[in-house]
């Protein structure tokens, strides 16, 4: 039987925030969802602080932090602001995303090949606070490479093409993704990155990649906050953990 990891559901409650400020005021309130995941058994809780703040605002981050009592995997761009937010409020985990003003949400992997030691000079202080540092990146096995030389503790690895493809009914670059997504997520493994992945994923496409045996964190957000209004959050959330342990049992069965 090959050496199946743990498997956590992170839920990004981003869009619980983009609802209540749609509105202005305090409803509906991103805290009280990251309570509702952990009753749902999810085992972190994933928020992105924008540089525009167009969902997470500066003041969701201390009692997401403090008061869950669950780790929280906070998103941000590089930049001298994110981390002087991080440094102050100790998340769990950093990871590192690329952010453009125009997205309507990040739409690739960290460069980080390209970025090189511009990087560093985030990762580095974030590291001595003890904050564990994940790099979001495509599939790709020079990205999986730097992440590793620049001292990343997780790769999160982007999902989103490979849900688009499902999607499209696009089923050979679906395979073809899905391919890449397992070649990265082993290769992580062997240079001792713990690996994450996320980005556009549902009932529907969470499966294949829940079964990768390195694999050890789902974020997961959009689709829970919207499922939530057919069936409700803690539902979602029980119904997400359960295909991704029925797909984890099944891989591991197999193997
Ligand atoms: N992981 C990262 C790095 C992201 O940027 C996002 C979107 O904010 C997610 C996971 C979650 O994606 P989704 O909301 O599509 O589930």
């Amino acid at each position: 039987m090959s050496d199946h990891k743990k498997l956590r559901l992170g839920v990004n409650i981003d869009h619980v925030a983009t609802i209540r400020n749609a509105r202005g005021g305090g409803l509906p309130d991103p805290v009280r969802a990251a309570e509702a995941a952990k009753r749902a058994g999810a085992d972190g809780i994933t928020a992105h602080l924008r540089e525009d703040r167009r969902h997470i605002g500066d003041d969701d981050i201390a009692p997401l932090a403090e008061n869950i009592g669950l780790p929280l995997n906070l998103e941000m761009a590089a930049t001298d602001e994110m981390c002087a937010i991080a440094l102050r409020h100790k998340p769990n985990a950093c990871c590192l995303v690329p952010e453009k003003r125009q997205e309507v949400t990040t739409e690739g992997g960290l460069d980080v090949r390209a970025a090189g030691n511009k990087l560093q000079y985030i990762i580095d202080p974030l590291k001595q606070a003890g904050i564990r540092i994940s790099l979001f990146i495509d599939p790709v096995a020079e990205q999986v490479e730097a992440a590793h030389k620049c001292g990343a503790d997780i790769v999160e690895l982007h999902t989103g093409t490979y849900c688009h493809a499902f999607h499209d009914g696009d089923e050979a670059r679906m395979n073809d993704e899905l391919a890449r997504l397992q070649q990265a997520a082993q290769m992580a493994d062997r240079l001792g990155l713990e690996v994450h992945a996320g980005h556009g994923l549902c009932f529907d496409t969470v499966g294949p990649i829940a079964a990768i045996p390195s694999m050890v964190e789902l974020n997961i957000g959009h689709f829970l906050i919207g499922e939530a209004i057919f069936i409700g959050l803690e539902a979602a959330i029980i119904k997400m953990r359960e295909l991704m342990q029925a797909a984890r049992a099944q891989a591991m069965a197999q193997s």
